[in-house]
């Protein structure tokens, strides 16, 4: 073989081995790239819409970049790597919602889609941006939920209500957590609790330590109250309550929880003893994951573009009784 030619089929199959590789990382060159970026990586709720986006992968066809994006800073440098990554668009659940300009501002560099979940972008003045698709679950309505059925915990158990308290733990700052918390204290209200008994607390963060050092905050100063109802925007801030109240001798008898994730309360739910943990709200974590990246798909490959603003409402109450069979039901 002449050099020339040596050098050159050296040069060929060099680059189909770089080519190879490149596909070996970024996925085939016909398959579209999208990413699903989400703030709480830890949090089962979002691992869950993750699997079910890896479902929606295969059954469209696609391949699928997860990220996490625990701050501002990961975040746009998430969609750096998307974009260079060859991505056409991404799902995210943002870590804090005042992001939302400056992530819409880079993506548009880029000229990615973006479909956000679970929390709604704000722009410069705070309010919601309504023009990025939303899936998200029904807020006020499953907080409204989350309040009638401590209300009926406590009547089933016949409490009296003047020893009773709610432990309210806040999140105000994060639009989908108020109108779960607001919702809450709506119903209790609506069902007949006294107003006067409702403390409201915030948490700084929004994991279980964070709701533990807020729920203290609040015990210390009610030492009167015998009973307590704990309300919060999803199972880890209740489950930060219960842990508050343990610490001061409550117990399974005494504290009625009850989450929203469910998901995130099935190690709780599993433990041989009952706790103050009473049950979740689980929603549809499956339907949020699979929804929002099969219409982020369907608009980059078709032009489809997705509603602005889908809302998931069905909601079932699992608690240490029926947990494995209604998880199940769904295929989780
Ligand atoms: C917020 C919460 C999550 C989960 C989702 C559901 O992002 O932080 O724990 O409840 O809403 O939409």
């Amino acid at each position: 073989m002449k050099l020339k030619t040596l050098l050159s089929t050296i040069a060929l199959s060099g680059l189909t081995l770089l080519s190879a590789s490149a596909n070996a990382f970024f996925g085939s060159k016909d398959e579209m790239r999208l990413g699903y970026l989400v703030k709480q990586p830890e949090e089962p709720w979002f691992q869950t819409e993750w699997a079910f986006a890896e479902k929606a992968a295969k059954d469209l066809g696609f391949d699928l970049v997860k990220m996490a994006v625990p701050d501002g800073e990961k975040t746009l440098n998430a969609i750096d790597t998307l974009a260079a990554q060859g991505a056409k668009g991404f799902v995210i659940c943002t870590p804090d919602p005042k992001l939302g300009p400056a992530i819409m501002a880079k993506a548009k560099s880029y000229d990615l889609k973006v479909v956000t979940v679970d929390d709604q972008f704000l722009n410069a003045k705070g309010e919601p941006m309504t023009d990025v698709p939303l899936v998200m679950m029904a807020a006020t309505a499953i907080g409204e939920r989350q309040g009638q059925e401590l209300y009926n915990e406590m009547q089933k158990r016949g409490w009296d209500v003047t020893t009773t308290g709610v432990m309210a733990i806040t999140a105000d700052e994060l639009d989908t957590a108020r109108r779960r918390v607001d919702g809450s204290i709506s119903a209790l209200k609506a069902a007949g609790f006294p107003a006067g008994q409702i403390y409201r607390v915030p948490t700084k963060t929004n994991d279980i330590p964070g709701a533990l050092d807020a729920a203290n905050s609040l015990l210390v100063q009610y030492p009167m109250v015998k009973q307590w109802l704990i309300v919060g925007m999803n199972d880890n801030t209740v489950l930060g309550g219960v842990r508050a109240t343990e610490g001061q001798g409550f117990t399974a008898q005494n504290i009625i929880g009850i989450g929203i994730n469910g998901v995130d309360a099935v190690n709780e739910l599993a433990k041989s003893q009952a706790t103050g943990f009473y049950g979740s709200l689980l929603p549809s974590p499956d339907v949020h994951g699979y929804k929002s990246i099969a219409s982020l798909y369907h608009w980059v490959k078709e032009g489809v573009e997705p509603s602005k603003f889908v809302e998931v409402t069905d909601v079932v109450l699992i608690t240490r009784d029926n947990f494995k069979v209604e998880l199940e039901k769904k295929g989780l």
